[in-house]
């Protein structure tokens, strides 16, 4: 049984480190990716065959990650180049003191690409002194849980690219989505076929919104929704979605999800599951610990549909999850 906002634990017994994450499946395990910012690490990766017990497979992408250049132009530093100088008048959290020579990377989602084999991982790149670079980095790796090759940050097509995530439609066809214009508009961009870079701009969504954390399912009738907060740091705020029949299609306004904190948690992924009884939908939110970050934990709450086929969540505390029961409220 879980409890949402307690730690989960992996099979060593620890934390689980996989916060702003992402999953994904692959030859009959699951793989949870999610920002882990202990020592010198940046992504941490887990996998469980039933989504239950997780085992940890660990760093995939640290300062000391391997580097290689691919075709547009990137900054390939994995390490800041001039260490933050921390206020003298206020106390630090521990592990941001062993950050002082980190960048930061936030929220990485990795897809896998049929045609060229590889995981290929997006997330957010800043500098570690500021929030200006608001950039998009990738990495790729041949196997779910190696070690991924870091190709550096770029900003797409010259945009700002700050929260973030990617999705693969039906069709093989990958978007990635970031929040542009210090956070105002939602962009989606069009991948190229091999996932490494961007295609086309599709859309600049919800203009002068300032929405972020973004997730993003495709119902089995063909309706998508994209799932977002407000821009409130680490603290919560009303969740909001909106609609469209496709990806590249027009988008509606947005419509409140969950409470006006979004049951204290921030939008992560969608994870879809085909259960033994049909198709369930999960939202993934982080808890955020804010100052006390190591102490973030995840909510897992069943998305169900109105009788307009407009999604919902409603609290529930403990339940149990299966890769072939789905989630079970208890
Ligand atoms: C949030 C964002 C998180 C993290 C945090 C830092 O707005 O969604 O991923 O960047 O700010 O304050």
């Amino acid at each position: 049984m879980f409890t949402n906002g307690k730690p989960w634990l992996d099979t060593d017994g620890n934390p689980i480190h996989a916060h702003g994450g992402h999953m994904l499946r692959h030859g009959g395990y699951w793989y949870w990716y999610g920002e882990d910012r202990r020592e010198n690490y940046y992504v941490s990766c887990y996998r469980s065959r039933d989504l239950s017990s997780w085992e940890s497979r660990g760093i995939v992408l640290s300062t000391d990650s391997e580097t290689a250049p691919i075709r547009v132009r990137t900054d390939l530093s994995l390490k800041n180049e001039t260490p933050f100088e921390f206020p003298k008048d206020r106390p630090i959290p521990e592990f941001l003191k062993k950050a002082k020579n980190k960048v930061n990377l936030e929220r990485p989602k990795v897809l896998y690409n049929e045609k060229t084999g590889k995981f290929v991982m997006w997330i957010h790149y800043e500098n570690g002194r500021d929030y200006h670079c608001a950039a998009a980095a990738i990495a790729t790796s041949d196997t779910p849980d190696g070690k991924f090759t870091y190709h550096g940050s770029f900003n797409p097509f010259g945009y700002m690219s700050r929260d973030c995530t990617l999705f693969k439609d039906a069709d093989g066809t990958a978007y990635f989505l970031s929040a542009s214009r210090d956070n105002a508009d939602m962009h989606v961009y069009r991948l190229t076929e091999d996932y490494l870079n961007v295609d086309a701009l599709v859309h600049k969504l919800w203009q002068g919104e300032y929405r972020e954390a973004p997730a993003v399912m495709r119902r089995e009738d063909g309706k998508y929704f994209v799932f977002s907060s407000y821009c409130t740091g680490w603290a919560p705020n009303q969740g909001k979605y909106a609609v469209s029949d496709g990806m590249e299609s027009r988008f509606s306004m947005l419509s409140d999800f969950g409470d006006e904190t979004t049951y204290r948690s921030q939008p992560a992924f969608i994870l879809p599951l085909d259960t033994e009884t049909g198709k369930q939908y999960i939202y993934v939110g982080d808890r955020w610990g804010g100052r006390d970050y190591m102490s973030s934990s995840y909510i897992f709450l069943r998305i169900r549909f109105d009788d307009r086929g407009m999604p919902f969540i409603e609290w529930n505390e403990n339940f149990e999850l299966d890769d072939k029961k789905g989630l079970r409220e208890i």
